[in-house]
């Protein structure tokens, strides 16, 4: 085995080669004037095409599962796998960072380890996801789900804005929903999960330094909320006659907004990110709002409380105004813990590449969330810019990058060393 201190990476030209390709994916949109790459879209399908490419360049093997998850496996031969994952989908007008940066580091890391013909007991899988965002269907993180063997199949039926469903979505990607047991990996064949991701915070920033090492990923609840009420006139209807479904909706999210505002110690935040009010006319009254509600927290226990406290909010709002509501939840994901022992692995690299190690929890939700259920799980974040994410003004540096690709490399022959010790 070489030793990690072996290893001469020449960090600046591996950060160039990063943005170089992170540049090349973000050509891939949906439109050309904002980056949207949408779950099982044609763009998709043509993000996966270059990833699997640069795969086969590394010297990996390509498959793709049911769920459009591109899996680049070196060593393929080898039984024990360590799983290095990210996700290729993008919100709506997205940075170029927040996702592929993690599968184009597990790349270069791999590709470094070939170069120098690197021994280590296991295989490694570079994943590439196709669903965290959540930003075609309701679903979020499918793609690891379905590798980590929790894929719920009631989201096949969860329709897009144009009604195509997940299930109808990915059979015209070419897959077969019946497949989709089989993406899951046996636990005992995997050793760990690692993602590498942005910071999407300003904490590494302030503190001065390129990488930080992830605690824990914030638990979220997510649902759609409707309040329903009748549409009438809009100059007809006198103000003390009317159940406005918007205004009722607008009450009960600034009762939202306070709750969150009340919990802030426990790091909740709550957003309403999207909202339709029918029948969406400048003279008539709204008669039905749906919008989507997200809570998230460090503490389980204090986030569920929130969302019953809205409840209650909700049922005096729409006794007083005369309205009906319902809440459906479909999404939630309790707060995950990063395995200690990876945690301490990554701060090692950090410092054996002359950095202070700071430990950070994440308040973004991630795949490893879902991959923590399968194995050992450990995250690595990377300065940004700003602490901005989910906008094009996104940023991460070329010399931050290329230390992030000496970390995640060191951190592997760490975890070689261990497993063998
Ligand atoms: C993913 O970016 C999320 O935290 O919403
Ligand atoms: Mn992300
Ligand atoms: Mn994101």
């Amino acid at each position: 085995m070489v030793a990690a201190s072996e290893i001469t990476t020449e960090i600046a030209g591996l950060g160039a080669r990063a943005e170089a390709m992170l540049s090349e994916l973000a050509k891939i949109s949906t439109e050309p004037q904002r980056l949207i790459r949408l779950f099982l879209s044609p763009e998709h399908r043509k993000a996966a095409d270059l990833i699997a490419g640069w795969m086969r360049e590394a010297g990996m093997t390509v498959t793709e599962d049911a769920l459009g998850t591109v899996r680049g496996h070196w060593r393929p031969e080898l039984k024990q796998r360590l799983l290095i994952g990210s996700h290729i989908d993008t919100v709506i007008d997205a940075g170029k960072y927040d996702g592929p940066l993690g599968v184009v580091v597990g790349i270069l890391a791999v590709r470094e380890l070939a170069a120098r013909s690197i021994e280590l007991p296991f295989g490694i899988d570079v994943l590439a996801f196709g669903d965290e965002e959540g930003s075609r269907f309701r679903t979020t993180l499918a793609g690891s789900s379905a590798c980590a063997g929790v894929f719920d199949r009631a989201s096949l039926a969860f329709p897009d804005r144009n009604g195509v469903t997940l299930g109808d979505a990915i059979k015209a990607y070419g897959k077969n929903i019946e497949d989709i047991e089989a993406a899951a990996y046996d636990p005992a064949d995997v050793a760990g999960y690692v993602e590498v991701h942005i910071e999407q915070g300003p904490v590494l920033e302030a503190e001065m330094l390129p990488l930080g090492v992830v605690t824990g990923i914030v638990g979220q609840s997510r649902m759609r909320v409707v309040v329903l009420g009748d549409a009438g006139h809009a100059g007809t209807v006198p103000m003390r006659m009317r159940h406005d479904a918007l205004a009722g909706a607008a009450e009960l999210m600034l009762a939202i907004e306070q709750t969150a505002v009340e919990n802030e110690s426990d790091g909740m935040v709550a957003t309403v990110g999207r909202i339709e009010a029918s029948p969406g006319a400048t003279n008539v009254i709204p008669g039905r709002v749906g919008f989507s509600l997200e809570f998230r927290s460090s503490t389980d226990t204090k986030r569920k409380a929130a969302i019953e406290q809205i409840k209650a909010d909700a049922q005096r709002m729409a006794v007083r105004r005369r309205l009906e509501f319902a809440f459906e939840p479909f999404h939630e994901t309790n707060t995950t813990a990063c395995t200690p022992f990876m945690q301490d692995m990554f701060a090692d690299a950090i410092s054996s590449l002359g950095y202070r190690p700071v430990r950070l929890a994440s308040g973004a939700g991630h795949d490893a969330q879902v991959m923590a259920k399968l194995c050992p799980t450990a995250m690595l974040f990377v300065r940004c810019k700003g602490g901005i994410s989910h906008n094009p003004a996104e940023y991460a540096s070329e010399a931050d990058m290329g230390l992030a690709i000496a970390a995640l490399a060191r951190f592997i022959q760490a975890f070689a060393k261990k497993g063998s010790a």
